[in-house]
């Protein structure tokens, strides 16, 4: 199934919910209709291009003067498996939380503690998704997609795919250029579970003895207590990420804010907690018009309403100037911005 069409609304495709267009929208179910399409639109490459899966960690601040590609490739099936591990096929339009669903009434582990991350299966790599002490780059064992400038398609091997903290090949050499269509995941028959995130292992011997099935429950409880859904209230989980800062700079703001929350994060680096600066310097539940910060997390902006994206993107720049006031911490952006250009 293929669908295109010109001056589009975007509305119903991003979860901050707010309201802007896309100059051209293609949406397609098979990876050879995007090969079709690339091959037969040899001005392909001169268009802006924007992919967009489930919209959930995307804010617009206008429409979109370019492409808009829409993968809605769907399906999940086992490629192979032997006596430890089951690698699974999912298409890049299958919703991210009906793949961990299904992996975990399977009996199978490595991503339970992902249950509940709004999106599509095709984001995963590109943000390379983590919460509570598990991340999608353990258990990616290669992305397909195909290549905009000629239309071929290719596998790319996990290791190829540079994952970091939030970060992968397809934020940067990849952005623009090359359409995620399908996941290769790795799973585990016999999973060691991951209970360490603070309050999660608190939260699992409630609900009995810890397996794939009791973590999901657990990390669904803990997610639904602080983070809106984007069902009833337009957000893009968290804004910004947890700077990394050096060890240096964390041992100064500790000697001034000794409650402050820090992480380990490689050599001589140290993790901060973005919600807690954000939250120190009085930002929680915040409103203005119809764009806010969270009133149970500090790193979540959402809209009420009517809020466009320029208006939640002021408030998140507002931010973001007074926590490097407060702290001297730069705040990255996690959500991407697209639309006209801001200046
Ligand atoms: N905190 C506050 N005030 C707040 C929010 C947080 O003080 O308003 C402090 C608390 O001390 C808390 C600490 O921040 O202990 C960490 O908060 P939380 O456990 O909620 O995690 P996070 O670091 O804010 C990250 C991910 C989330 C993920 C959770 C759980 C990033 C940018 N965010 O949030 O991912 O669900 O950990 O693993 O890494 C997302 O990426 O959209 C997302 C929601």
């Amino acid at each position: 199934m293929i669908r295109f069409e010109e001056h589009y609304s975007l509305k119903p495709y991003n979860t901050f919910g707010v309201e802007a267009g896309a100059r051209y929208f293609f949406e397609f179910t098979e990876p050879q209709d995007l090969q079709e399409f690339v091959r037969s639109n040899k001005t392909i490459s001169d268009e802006k291009i924007l992919v967009l899966g489930g919209g959930s960690n995307l804010l617009l601040v206008g429409d979109f003067d370019g492409l808009v590609l829409h993968p809605a490739v769907p399906g999940i099936e086992t490629v192979r498996e032997d006596s430890r591990q089951v690698w699974l096929r999912a298409g890049a339009g299958v919703v991210w939380d009906d793949f961990v669903q299904f992996v975990v009434a399977s009996g199978w582990g490595g991503v339970e503690n992902l249950s509940l991350i709004p999106g599509n299966v095709g984001a995963t790599p590109v943000q390379n998704i983590g919460a509570y002490g598990q991340e999608a780059a353990t258990v990616i064992d290669s992305v397909a997609g195909v290549d905009l400038r000629t239309g071929e398609e290719w596998d790319i091997t996990a290791h190829d795919c540079r994952f970091g903290y939030r970060n992968s090949l397809f934020k940067n050499e990849l952005k623009g250029r090359f359409v995620i269509t399908s996941v290769v995941f790795r799973v585990e028959k016999f999973p060691e579970l991951k209970l360490h995130y603070s309050g999660l292992e608190e939260e699992v011997q409630k609900l009995g003895s810890p397996s794939v099935a009791t973590v999901r429950q657990a990390v669904v409880a803990i997610r639904q207590s602080k983070l809106p859904d984007p069902a009833t209230l337009g957000n893009a989980g968290s804004f910004f990420k947890n700077p990394v800062v050096t060890q240096q700079q964390a041992e100064r703001l500790t000697a001034r804010y000794p409650e402050i929350p820090v992480y380990p994060a490689g050599e001589g680096m140290v993790k901060l907690s973005a919600g807690w600066l954000i939250d120190r310097c009085g930002w929680k539940g915040v409103r203005r018009g119809d764009a806010g910060v969270h009133e149970k997390h500090a790193l979540v902006l959402v809209n009420y309403g009517k809020a466009s994206g320029r208006e939640i993107f002021s408030l998140s720049e507002e931010i973001r100037h007074s926590v490097s006031e407060t702290f001297g911490v730069t705040l990255e952006r996690e959500v991407n911005v697209a639309g006209r250009e801001i200046h």
